[in-house]
């Protein structure tokens, strides 16, 4: 096996609300986690995944795969954490257990349903290329500015400039030593967001690879429109 993929699937989705864990909200009537294990899976250097579900859900997400994607199919589920980057840790503990030695390991937001393949293989093969960080990204389209508070009002300190900006998505790929690595030097209860950061925080180099727009993360309402609208199409 290339690569295996940990899916951070434990959030709440307080941004996105609904009562129900983000990961298994449904789109197009099957939930969000599925859609986003079936488009990692579908890259051929990917041969295992390592879900995080929320903990109290661990039985409920393991009937859910194997009747969605067949019992046999190559996924372990463990109990994710308070943050995400526990999540990703006891996922990455989970591999541990099934796989000792696949050389190059992804992380993969479950809110991220629709990743195109040749993302995901970009990002295998920059890793497999050499480098032991690399994070998919687009330039930033909005102009972004820099404010602080004054008062009750907020006022612009700088515009950025957005030419030297991009937006970073997942699948975010490493050689497993270095997210390891990475992992065992954060502080534990930590809420790093981002595990490329955590590499950036060792002072180890993250290589850029182009993003897609249909790597898209379902965060706020307006998401699950675009979401359901991209399902549609492709369903069409
Ligand atoms: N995640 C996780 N464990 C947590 C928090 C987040 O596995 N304790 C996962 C989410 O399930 C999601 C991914 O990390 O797939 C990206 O996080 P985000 O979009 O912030 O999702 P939520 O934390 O669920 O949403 P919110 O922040 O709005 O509550
Ligand atoms: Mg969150």
């Amino acid at each position: 096996m290339r690569a295996a993929v940990l899916v951070p699937a434990a959030g709440l989705g307080l941004r996105l609300g609904g009562g129900l864990p983000k990961a298994l909200r449904e789109l197009g009537e099957v939930p969000m986690l599925v859609h986003a294990l079936r488009a990692v899976l579908a890259a051929p250097s990917v041969g295992a995944a390592v879900v995080a579900a929320p903990p109290d859900g661990v039985a409920d997400v393991r009937a859910l795969l194997a009747r969605e994607l067949g019992a046999d199919a190559p996924v372990t589920v463990v109990a994710g954490g308070a943050t995400r980057q526990e999540s990703v840790s006891r996922a990455l503990d989970g591999l541990a257990a099934v796989d000792a030695d696949c050389p190059v390991v992804l992380v993969h937001d479950a809110a991220r349903p629709f990743v195109p393949v040749e993302v995901v293989e970009a990002v295998v093969a920059a890793v497999e290329a050499g480098a032991g960080a690399v994070v998919p990204a687009l330039p930033v389209v909005d102009t972004v500015k820099e404010v602080a508070a004054d008062g009750g009002a907020e006022l612009v300190v700088r515009t950025v400039d957005r030419a030297a900006l991009r937006a970073v998505q997942t699948p975010q790929g490493f050689r497993r030593a270095v997210l390891a690595a990475a992992h065992a030097a954060a502080a534990p209860g930590g809420d790093t967001t981002d595990d490329a950061g955590m590499v950036e925080r060792m002072g180890e180099p993250v290589t850029v690879v182009p993003g897609s727009e249909e790597a898209f993360k379902v965060t706020r309402p307006f998401d699950l429109l675009l979401a359901e609208a991209l399902l549609n199409r492709r369903r069409a």
